[in-house]
């Protein structure tokens, strides 16, 4: 049994986490441009404290990233020699068209795009491509309100079309939206929204969310009038939640929770609001403006696969002396007593991945992909770029294991795993470049020195072997 036989082995980058070339060949700033390494990330990326443009007393770890915009041959020539099936990447909407309301597209940031694609297809790598990592062009932000507006409905359909027209035949895996609950937990990084004084915040996200979810719909639709051959996913920051006791009241609490992230991915796959998400809206006031034709269209063009990324499990309890928190991927949990956790704090729970896989595959019975998963840890170089990181391999081989039992013993179908960062790049949490997941170190320090030069880590010959043996071999 095992992993199927087109298993898609491989790894996954952002455009603004590892691109850099923020002003290059006509491409227009982006709100992930202007969130800076320190202090101020975590209120601007939540949208309570204001950052159009930048400033001198903030370094801006993205306009340079890992130079992926020069060096992308060099570093699909290591994926290839991994053995990547699959290669995990998204287009920066700037780069094509810079403000994001031109009718015409730039010629230059298509083309790059084109190189990209074409580079993989030499080695057989399939691309997999995130129409929308977290970015949002920066003049649809000032002039729009960035989602909140229904005109970026429009402007992202047109993204679209180009898109799938010009990348045709190369391009068949598609992502619509990043992560796409994260616009409830960072909504500035998610989704270009800054409140105001005064705004009704949960009013803004609900409206901007349904905004996404239209535009994802259109999206599907297009793809696949285009070609038939196309295949869209939605993606989930997912990890369930566990309750911390048996408490009917914890337990509860968790559902309730699950469902919050959940909500997306219901009408992405199922079409339609489901019911409990009615009723919380009503109870909180929320109005979703609507349009004639919005609900069929959510209804008709629903995603072919679930792809999500599995860091952590979370935990909620009801307990207000329970309140012993930990990291996690932007939002926090309460720590789990029977886990371990990363050094920035991420608690480790293979058997959670199992878990996840097993109640989204219930939920949605629709192919999954995992295209995030990794560990985030501090490596240290030897005098070659070497990095002996046992303890990644040991939180890869372990999660590799999970999802072998959740196929082979529960027969989830899975079509493709992609971990995380397979080249060190920008965190996206901190801005910084020392929190690294890569197979492939990057010499680049959080204040921007370093050759960027890459170097094999010990993972990489692990993960080689692992794609050799799809995934029978996990020494
Ligand atoms: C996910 C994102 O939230 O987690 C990635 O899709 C991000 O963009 C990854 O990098 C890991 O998070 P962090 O904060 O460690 O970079």
């Amino acid at each position: 049994m095992g992993f199927r036989k087109d298993f898609l082995w491989g790894g996954a980058t952002a455009a603004n986490q590892c691109e850099g070339g923020y002003n290059l060949d006509g491409r227009g700033l982006a709100n992930v441009d202007v969130v800076p390494i320190g202090q101020d990330r975590f209120p601007i990326i939540t949208g309570k404290m204001k950052a159009f443009d930048f400033d001198d007393e903030h370094f801006y770890p993205a306009k340079e990233a890992i130079d992926m915009y020069h060096h992308f041959k060099e570093d699909i020539a290591l994926f290839a020699e991994m053995g990547f099936k699959t290669y995990r990447m998204s287009i920066a909407w700037s780069r094509i068209f810079p403000q994001g309301d031109e009718k015409e597209p730039n010629e230059a940031g298509l083309k790059f795009y084109e190189d990209v694609f074409k580079e993989c297809r030499k080695y057989n790598i399939e691309p997999l491509v995130t129409i929308t990592h977290f970015d949002c062009p920066m003049h649809l932000i000032k002039e729009y309100g960035a989602w909140r507006s229904r005109e970026l409905v429009g402007f992202y359909e047109n993204l679209c079309r180009v898109i799938f027209n010009r990348y045709k035949g190369l391009v068949k895996y598609w992502l619509t939206f990043n992560e796409i609950n994260m616009i409830l937990h960072a909504p500035f990084m998610g989704a270009g929204l800054y409140f105001e004084e005064g705004d009704n915040v949960e009013q803004v996200k609900y409206q901007a969310a349904h905004h996404e979810l239209l535009a994802s719909a259109i999206a599907t639709k297009i793809a696949h009038e285009v070609d038939p051959e196309n295949q869209v996913g939605c993606m989930l920051a997912a990890g369930n939640y566990y309750p911390y006791t048996p408490n009917p009241k914890d337990v509860w609490a968790g559902m309730q929770a699950d469902r919050d992230n959940y909500f997306f991915i219901d009408v992405q796959s199922r079409g339609e609001y489901p019911a409990y998400a009615l009723k919380e809206l009503e109870r909180q006031g929320i109005e979703i403006k609507m349009e004639e034709g919005d609900k069929e269209l959510l209804k008709e063009h629903t995603v072919d696969f679930i792809s999500f990324s599995y860091y952590s499990s979370r935990v909620m309890s009801t307990d207000p002396e329970v309140n012993d928190k930990t990291a996690g991927n932007i939002f926090a949990s309460l720590k789990n007593p029977y886990l371990e956790a990363s050094e920035w704090g991420w608690q480790i729970d293979p058997l959670g991945l199992r878990i996840t896989m097993n109640a989204l595959y219930d939920r949605y019975q629709k192919p999954l992909f995992i295209v995030e998963n990794g560990l985030g840890a501090v490596d240290t170089p030897d005098e070659n770029g070497y990095v002996e990181d046992d303890y990644r391999i040991e939180y890869l081989r372990e999660h590799v294991a999970a999802m072998k039992d959740a196929v082979e013993q529960d027969g989830v179908d899975l079509l493709g795993y992609t971990t995380w960062g397979c080249i060190d790049l920008v965190s996206a949490g901190t801005g910084e470049m020392k929190k690294r997941y890569g197979f492939i170190y990057v010499d680049r320090d959080n204040d921007g020195n370093g050759t960027l030069k890459r170097s094999k880590k010990k993972s990489f010959d692990w993960y080689k072997q692992v794609i050799a043996s799809n995934g029978e071999n996990l020494d």
